[in-house]
């Protein structure tokens, strides 16, 4: 089966992935690389159908720029069709020259088979795949229409969806909780006072919860506060998480992390970690806000943040096509030292954040090189570093 999906990356040696290479390596199983493979590839055909769902084939067959392309759209769709288009050359189903880029031929474009492909290998994770349907299927108004993304990606229908994806369940998610978690475990003080940003469906505190419990050290958590900007969230969070976190003792509360925490009820030097697993990217102004979470802490105190990361600035990420319709994503300060690029960066920008916003005695796991320039498909990461 697998040639219907390419060759499969092999996985990298323990040798590649640092002091906690163990249990990191047993995030690289046969169904996790089939399942990357396949989502890269599933995001790629959906990417091209929804340019011609757009009605654009005539163009793109006579062959296109993205400032033509744009011509006669709404602003905000040049963001994402100036990613779309060089992760389309990159995946091979567009050609570029001179920055003309061309379909030729008829490319690959059978989402079926891959869909079978997948669930041979990797059982019961469709999800992932309905999410991109969802994202083609809702999406054309802010084309047509100019409607803003986030009113069309996390409507009714698509919510659940959103739901199953972020759970530790879903092998092409659980990297970043996982990872997250290590970076986190080793930093904790007993006693710790712990508030968690954007927590969003909870999978990071489900997990923190039951490794702590299986593994003896959940009595270091004092305190687990968990917070969101989203009222959906936080309150299915208040519902859930008492009974799939158990032993870990919760507040919730809304927090936004574009406004000073000290106005939303955060006392400084008051907690000994901040953690966010992927949420920090949409920070509007990182360099702002990662001073304010800094005040935040005590001293010695631990940022955590865990991240997608790209090998290169340069490199799209098949996991950014979702994103990219979205204006916390695409609409940040940019700043060519602290914040080079919306969205996902290399572990290096975030490293120079950190320390650029007065953090030291940073920890990456895994240690990102030479493991990304090995394995420049391998997406995660996680940061730990002191106040
Ligand atoms: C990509 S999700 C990550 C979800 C979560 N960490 C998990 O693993 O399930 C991003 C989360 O950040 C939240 N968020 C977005 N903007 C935010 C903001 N300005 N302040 C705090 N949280 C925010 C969203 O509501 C969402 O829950």
């Amino acid at each position: 089966m697998t040639h219907r999906l390419g060759p499969i990356e092999a996985a990298p040696g323990l040798e590649l992935l640092g002091p906690r290479g163990p249990e990191i390596a047993q995030l690289f199983t046969r169904p996790f690389l089939v399942l990357h493979r396949a989502s890269g590839l599933y995001t790629a055909r959906t990417c091209l159908l929804l340019l011609l769902d757009l009605g654009w084939e005539a163009r793109l067959r006579t062959g296109t720029t993205l400032d033509a392309l744009c011509a006669g759209l709404p602003d905000q769709a040049r963001k994402p069709l100036a990613w779309m288009l060089p992760f389309l050359a990159g995946e091979g189903l567009l050609q570029v020259s001179n920055g003309t880029y061309r379909m030729e031929g008829e490319p690959d474009l059978d989402l079926v088979n891959l869909r079978e492909a997948t669930e041979i290998e990797v059982p019961g994770h469709g999800t992932n795949f309905d999410l991109l349907d969802g994202v083609r299927s809702h999406i054309q108004p802010f084309f047509t229409e100019g409607k803003a993304g986030e009113g069309l990606l996390f409507d009714l229908a698509l919510f659940p969806l959103w739901l199953s994806y972020f759970r530790n369940e879903n092998l092409g998610y659980f990297p970043n909780n996982l990872l997250t978690l290590l970076a986190l475990r080793e930093r904790l003080p007993a006693g710790a006072r712990v508030l968690e940003l954007g927590g969003g469906a909870g999978s990071f505190a489900q997990l923190l919860a039951r490794q702590g419990a299986e593994q003896g050290w959940l009595g270091t958590i004092a305190e687990y506060r968990f917070t969101d900007i989203a009222p959906t969230f936080l309150r299915r969070a208040q519902r859930e998480l008492k009974l799939a976190a158990p032993g870990l003792s919760l507040s919730f509360q809304s927090l936004d992390l574009n406004r000073p925490l000290g106005d939303q009820g955060i006392e400084a030097g008051s907690l000994d970690a901040i953690v966010g697993v992927n949420v920090l990217h949409v920070a509007q102004d990182l360099e702002a806000t990662l001073r304010n979470l800094r005040t935040c802490l005590k001293p010695g105190g631990c940022l955590v943040v865990g991240e997608c990361l790209k090998a290169t600035l340069d490199t799209p990420l098949y996991l950014e096509f979702f994103f990219s319709f979205i204006k916390s994503f695409t609409e940040v300060r940019l700043d060519p030292h602290w914040r080079p690029r919306h969205g996902f960066l290399t572990p290096e920008a975030w490293e120079a954040a950190l320390t650029h916003a007065g953090f030291q005695d940073l920890l990456s796991v895994p240690p990102p090189r030479p493991l990304m320039d090995q394995h420049p498909n391998f997406n995660a990461g996680a940061f730990s570093a002191r106040a």
